[in-house]
């Protein structure tokens, strides 16, 4: 089998500890653990390939799916287990999910089917689909017997270079995106770009956004790849031309995210690169009910922390130019119009507060591949950010004239 197999090996680190005194006995556990992220070149679904079978075998599982991802390729995955040995092992569970029932309702459900079934402590979910899926199934598995080992296929641009590389999983709680969830590796990743061919041109888009992410801040080659792409690039991913320009795109965002998960994986230091993005996203995302969906959002919010990193002299206006036009390029709308109340968006950063231990640390470009923090609230006068979003709309009417 031809693949790429991007391993994610970690460490738990040491976090500076209380003193306990002279005759205090104290030990201390390494937690370790690994688990591989597999770009494969052959389909996972043929019955000839086995990688999926592999984890399975041997125990229960249940394959858990959005409704469009049955519709699409429910009929491949039954298939796929019928020709196993072990076909009377494995079910089928279908949910509707989308972003407006990303809640513990559904992680309940599922638990509760799963229950059903018989999984027991040597079972395994199988999370297939979007984001949304992916997070709702490992925060299931999460707790699911206190754990659950669980395997991500991810279907979506997003799922195969973000959401679905990660530890995380999250579902929203009391109208806070992501407030509950927690840290739980998956055994193993599968990515299949075929899956990407039926995704409409949005939703690659969105995944653009979180491969812009990393090449931004930390990969100045595939900023330049994107970049002179970015025109073309969508219709790449439709249409399946241009394969391994694609693969490689999505291999390098992946790689990028897992060295910065390396460093950092259960969040013990809040200073994340990876937030880029992902500061006023969470606000445009809830209060537009999500018809601005995550990507865009994260689109529209890495536009806006350019243009604040213009505005305080942080970068000079031609790598402002570059960022903000191959994101225009892709196809972003960056004038949000009425969704920018930037009362409501300077008030949404206390929420951002919590989640980062009292500081901003708001990700801003400062070259190339390269990016820095605005640590401290103060940082951020309030006018900057009404100029910044001022001025990104400006340079959207001025790009579709
Ligand atoms: N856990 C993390 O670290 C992490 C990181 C990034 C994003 N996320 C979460 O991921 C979510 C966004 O994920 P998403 O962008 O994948 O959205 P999504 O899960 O809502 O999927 C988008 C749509 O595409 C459909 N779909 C899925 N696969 C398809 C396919 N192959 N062909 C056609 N349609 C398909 C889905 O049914 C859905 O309607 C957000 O909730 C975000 O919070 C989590």
């Amino acid at each position: 089998m031809t693949e790429s197999n991007i391993n994610h090996r970690s460490r738990g680190e040491a976090l500076d500890g209380p003193h306990y005194g002279e005759n205090a006995i104290s030990f201390s556990g390494r937690l370790d653990y690994s688990y591989d992220v597999l770009f494969s070149q052959e389909d996972i679904l043929s019955v000839d390939n086995s990688a999926l079978r592999d984890l399975t075998a041997g125990r229960k599982c249940m394959v858990v799916m959005s409704e469009t991802v049955d519709r699409l390729y429910g009929g491949r995955v039954r298939d796929y287990f019928r020709h196993g040995p072990e076909s009377e092992k494995c079910c089928i569970l279908t949910i509707p999910v989308g972003e407006n029932t990303k809640n513990i309702d559904t992680v309940m459900r599922i638990c509760k089917e799963g229950r059903r079934f018989g999984l027991d402590r040597r079972s395994l979910f199988v999370a297939m689909g979007g984001g949304v899926l992916t997070d709702v199934v490992g925060m299931a598995s999460s707790i699911y017997m206190r754990k659950l080992n669980y395997v991500r296929i991810p279907t979506t641009l997003v799922g195969q270079v973000d959401a679905g590389v990660g530890l995380k999983n999250g579902v929203d709680f009391d109208g806070v995106k992501n407030f509950i969830g927690s840290f739980h590796p998956p055994v193993s990743v599968l990515n299949d770009f075929r899956f990407l061919r039926t995704l409409d041109a949005e939703e690659i888009r969105n995944g653009l956004a979180e491969i812009a992410k990393m090449a931004i801040v930390a990969d100045a080659k595939l900023f330049s790849t994107l970049e002179r792409n970015s025109r073309e690039i969508v219709d790449y991913y439709k249409s399946g031309t241009n394969p391994d320009l694609t693969r490689e795109i999505n291999i390098s965002a992946a790689r990028r995210m897992l060295e910065q998960l390396q460093l950092n994986p259960f969040e013990n230091s809040l200073r994340r690169l990876v937030d880029f993005g992902h500061t006023f996203s969470p606000f445009l995302e809830m209060h537009t009910d999500h018809r601005i969906k995550h990507g865009r959002a994260v689109a529209v919010d890495m536009a806006i922390s350019t243009e604040i990193s213009y505005l305080i002299g942080r970068i000079d206006a031609r790598l402002h130019d570059r960022i903000l036009s191959m994101l225009a390029d892709f196809g972003f709308n960056l004038n949000e119009g009425g969704a920018y109340d930037v009362g409501l968006m300077w008030q949404s950063l206390d929420s951002i507060l919590l989640r980062r231990g009292g500081k901003l640390n708001l990700v801003i470009p400062t070259g190339p591949g390269k990016a820095d923090f605005l640590s401290d609230r103060s940082e951020l006068e309030r006018s900057v950010l009404r100029r910044a979003i001022e001025n990104i709309s400006g340079f959207q009417t001025a790009a579709l004239k």
